[in-house]
């Protein structure tokens, strides 16, 4: 029997996936920036079976105990690994069938989207239990399978761009290691709860919103200052871009058809407080993802600062310290 056990890390976009042109292959209408995180990662033991049985999904504890995946849950992994055989030529009545244990490393109910770590740690995990080596690239395009563009970019360490050339069927690539700059993300958790509206029904809904166009039409040039900031590790430059952006995004969500709301008070609390530690000279800066928690985005001198100002706001239930990091990998031992 052979089988991997991967870790794969979250990440969180500087120039946001919003809007896709076919949600199935997550193809999206512009490409995407964003930093791998190295704390809040997935781990996911992929068994290939040797006996006559199909498919199966575990969610392991911390203890190692292991239950049923959540149906919903367990109908995206099936999926993911269906696609996973097409994409590897291993389609068929006689196609291996798997055996998948997984967990996250950050609290279940923080409130933080696991698809991207999720489906980058199933992806290497299938490719490496059937005893194949792919290249980031072959990576990025099996992640990309599971219809989370996200999960594209989180098979590479450091700063990525997805899709890398414009061509909206191409991986994703490296723009720079995570050494290069290591820039801090505390995410202020307001909302442990499971996100109202999905990504994939905000990928359908955004072109319905008549703020979609102009987004549109100003990514091209967003794309090329993040570049270039992240290039010259210029939080100044870098900042201002990255809390527009979101912004942007959670405009088009307010403005589909139907609208959708990610935000709560609470959110433009913490967007306030980090204004505030800006005209006091912090660089600090937010974004926000599909859902209410905020990520904020800040050099590691001012780490501490930052987080004792979220922590002091009452609607801020936890902050996960996470930071640039290096990508999957492959770990010892086995969740099945
Ligand atoms: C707002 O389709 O990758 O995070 O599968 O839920 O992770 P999930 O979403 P996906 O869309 C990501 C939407 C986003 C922006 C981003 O990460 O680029």
């Amino acid at each position: 029997m052979s089988r991997a056990t991967v870790s794969a890390p979250s990440n969180i976009a500087f120039v946001k996936y919003w809007g896709a042109r076919d949600r199935q292959r997550a193809l999206p209408y512009h490409p995407s920036i964003s930093m791998t995180l190295e704390t809040c990662r997935s781990l996911t033991t992929v068994e290939v079976r040797d006996d006559a049985g199909g498919d199966e999904v575990w969610l392991a504890a911390e203890g190692g105990e292991l239950a049923p995946a959540p149906a919903e849950f367990a109908r995206r992994v099936l999926g993911h690994l269906d696609a996973l055989r097409q994409e590897l030529g291993l389609a068929g009545a006689d196609a291996p069938r798997f055996r998948v244990a997984t967990r996250n490393s950050f609290p279940a109910a923080a409130g933080l989207a696991s698809s991207a770590s999720g489906f980058a740690a199933l992806a290497c995990a299938v490719a490496r239990a059937l005893g194949r080596s792919p290249d980031p690239a072959e990576l990025s395009l099996l992640a990309r399978a599971s219809g989370s563009g996200s999960a594209a970019r989180s098979v590479l360490g450091g700063f990525v761009e997805w899709p890398a050339d414009g061509d909206p069927a191409a991986p994703a690539t490296q723009l720079a290691p995570a050494a290069h700059w290591p820039l801090v993300d505390l995410i202020a958790i307001l909302d442990p709860g499971p996100k109202a509206v999905s990504s994939l029904e905000g990928h359908r809904r955004a072109p319905t919103s008549p703020h979609f166009a102009a987004r549109l039409a100003a990514v091209p040039e967003r794309l090329g200052e993040v570049r270039q900031a992240i290039r010259d590790r210029d939080l100044a430059a870098l900042g201002p871009i990255l809390e527009r952006d979101a912004i942007e995004l959670h405009a088009v969500a307010m403005t589909s058809e139907p609208p959708i709301f990610y935000w709560l008070p609470a959110t433009l609390q913490v967007l306030a407080a980090v204004r505030e530690l800006r005209r006091e000279g912090i660089a600090a800066f937010s974004t926000m993802d599909a859902g209410a928690n905020v990520h904020v985005i800040c050099e590691r001198g001012d780490e501490a600062t930052v987080a004792d100002r979220l922590a002091a706001l009452s609607p801020v239930r936890r902050i996960l310290h996470d930071r640039a990091g290096d990508g999957p990998r492959l770990e010892e031992g086995s969740l099945l």
